[in-house]
């Protein structure tokens, strides 16, 4: 009997007919192995598609393409509604990161709107007394917060990559009658909202818009409106940029920024700058790799990780399997590793990023790997333990119908930000300046250690893991992906592009596909759940600690089928993900 049919068998008739296979041929190489999530089939459109993490904001993009708008187009109108819609993550108070293709000019353009320190920023800022750390101060007062970049990002992506079709108050007009209105909460906005209550009842401002009189948050079927959070999008609307980064809107944020103990002036808001930066590229197994450069992170450890990747038969090994498994952690590590010593804002520091892009350097890094052996963080260079926080930026992908794409990840750090809104504005403000390294070698939010190149330092941007990731093949758009997820977004994209490209999934099932990670430091092996238990234990006995962690990412993918139609996946880790298409 030919396999497929035998297995084909066994899925009939558990245990029957697996047992009549010789077992090196159970499973076929580069096929996944049959699972929940093997089974799940993507969206399916011939024109355009929209994957984000909350239905009503890729509705309002898809409309935006179906009205003759491009990838860029709908990228503006669906972050601006994610400021509305999904308020722990979206927003007009933080920053982010776009990758944008242009189709007809064969062109990548990572556009940088991070959140900066402002001019007062010291190395120094978040220490206490006795010169430690203070996550209090990094996590949780205005020195937390960041000059936004989100509205100049998106202002200048719409006007130098826009189609022209649509001027930008059109863009931001869904996300005012959203905030207008009022959205009735559903279950994804109303199980965010208790772990953040009580950094939101902090602020008055913030419970009075997310909290009921009672001091207890929304619940799913009440009705979020954010009157003031309209106002500032129709000041946005109405004079662009300098409705936000200068007049009445700035005044509000530098007040409330310097109320909870930050100091921002109105000169941080005015000189705020985009860069529109040069992508990082790398190639992985005949595919083209691009991503986002520093101050992020990810694109660099994407790539250099897959570099070392490339050297394993990871389709014969299997999707899942131990020895998969085992090369891809020992191949995080050092990746992780490197971070901590080299990454940080470019315009300060020299990242080395031709060496650590460089295919000789992970030949290098991966003569170190053995296959029966875990090598302990503490041989690849010592450091501290850390805790680490979930989920809570957002990611979104946007392909049009000329073929041109878009890749963005923007957030405010911690769910909610740092969970104060501006007095009068709406606006959720970050808390993205725990992603410097407050004190070098002791952890951030995310469990991260950095040194002097990620420190604190007037007109910087704190490093980031955020990854908004392109691959093409044959100089065609293949892939487009990004994810949520903190230090733990660049090993989310990464198993994206293998379970794609090594094992041939369908873009849903690599996004489905059970995830692991691990950091470096701390130590561990963290595992979602749906991994067999048989590969677990050959992982721990190969020398893994294993961590069982709650769910990883939130990867909204589409993919460029071998027929041409656009495959979007919407991660289902989450609630209220859509992708759709025309
Ligand atoms: N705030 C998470 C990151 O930028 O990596």
């Amino acid at each position: 009997m030919r396999i497929a049919a035998l297995l084909t068998a066994a899925l009939l008739s558990p245990g029957l007919a697996l047992a009549q296979v010789p077992a090196s041929q159970a499973i076929p190489a580069n096929q996944p192995i049959i699972s929940d999530w093997a089974r799940q089939q993507p969206v399916l459109a011939p024109n355009a598609m929209v994957a984000s993490q909350e239905a009503m904001a890729t509705r309002i993009g898809v409309d935006i393409l179906k009205r003759g708008g491009n990838a860029v187009d709908a990228a503006v109108a669906v972050g601006f509604a994610l400021a509305v819609t999904l308020p722990r993550a979206g927003n007009i108070g933080g920053g982010g990161f776009m990758l944008v293709y242009l189709k007809k000019e064969n062109k990548t353009i990572a556009i940088d709107y991070r959140e900066v320190a402002p001019a007062s920023a010291t190395k120094t800022m978040f220490l206490d007394a006795k010169g430690d750390a203070d996550p209090k101060k990094s996590r949780e007062t205005g020195l937390a917060i960041g000059v936004p970049g989100t509205v100049a990002g998106f202002a200048l992506a719409h006007e130098k990559y826009g189609s022209g079709k649509f001027k930008l108050s059109e863009l931001i007009g869904p996300a005012i009658a959203l905030a207008e209105n009022g959205i009735i909460v559903d279950e994804d906005l109303a199980e965010s909202l208790p772990a953040a209550r009580n950094r939101l009842a902090a602020w008055p401002s913030s419970a009075k818009i997310f909290l009921k009189p009672d001091g207890g948050p929304l619940m799913r079927g009440d009705r979020l409106v954010q009157s003031d959070l309209a106002r500032t999008l129709s000041t946005i609307a109405a004079k662009g940029t300098k409705g936000f980064y200068e007049g009445p809107v700035a005044e509000k944020i530098v007040a409330a920024v310097n109320s909870a103990g930050g100091a921002m002036t109105m000169a941080d808001l005015a000189s705020y700058k985009v860069y529109e930066r040069e992508p990082v590229r790398g190639t992985y197994r005949g595919f083209e790799v691009v991503s986002m450069p520093p101050p992020s992170s990810g694109g660099i450890h994407i790539i250099q990780i897959l570099n070392m990747l490339e050297g394993y038969r990871l389709n014969e090994m299997g999707a899942h399997s131990a020895d998969t498994l085992h090369v891809m952690t020992e191949a995080m590590k050092p990746a992780y590793a490197d971070r901590s010593e080299y990454l940080g804002d470019p315009g300060f520091v020299q990242v080395p990023v031709k060496q650590l892009l460089s295919k000789k350097y992970a030949e290098a890094r991966r003569a170190e790997i053995a296959m029966d052996k875990a090598r302990p963080a503490r041989d690849i260079k010592p450091g501290n333990l850390a805790p680490y926080e979930s989920d809570q930026t957002t990611h979104y992908s946007i392909i049009d119908a000329d073929g041109n794409a878009v890749a963005n990840t923007y957030t405010l750090n911690f769910s909610y930000g740092v969970g104060m809104v501006a007095e009068g504005t709406g606006m959720l403000l970050n808390n993205e300046l725990d992603d410097f390294a407050a004190k070098a070698g002791v952890p951030n939010g995310y469990g991260l250690i950095g040194g002097d190149a990620n420190a604190p330092g007037p007109g910087k941007r704190p490093l980031s893991s955020m990854s908004p990731t392109i691959v093409l093949k044959d100089g065609k758009i293949y892939l487009v992906t990004g994810s949520p997820g903190g230090s733990r977004i660049i090993t989310t994209v990464l198993q994206v592009i293998s379970n794609v490209i090594d094992h041939g999934m369908n873009v849903q099932e690599a996004v489905s596909a059970p995830r692991i990670h691990h950091q470096w430091l701390p130590d561990e092996l963290r595992i979602e759940r749906g991994l067999s238990i048989d590969t677990v234990r050959i992982l721990e006995s190969r020398g893994h600690k294993i961590a069982v962690t709650p769910t990883s990412g939130s990867a909204q993918t589409i993919m460029v089928t071998p027929q041409g139609a656009l495959a979007g996946a919407a991660d289902t880790r989450q609630r209220g993900t859509l992708a759709s298409g025309y």
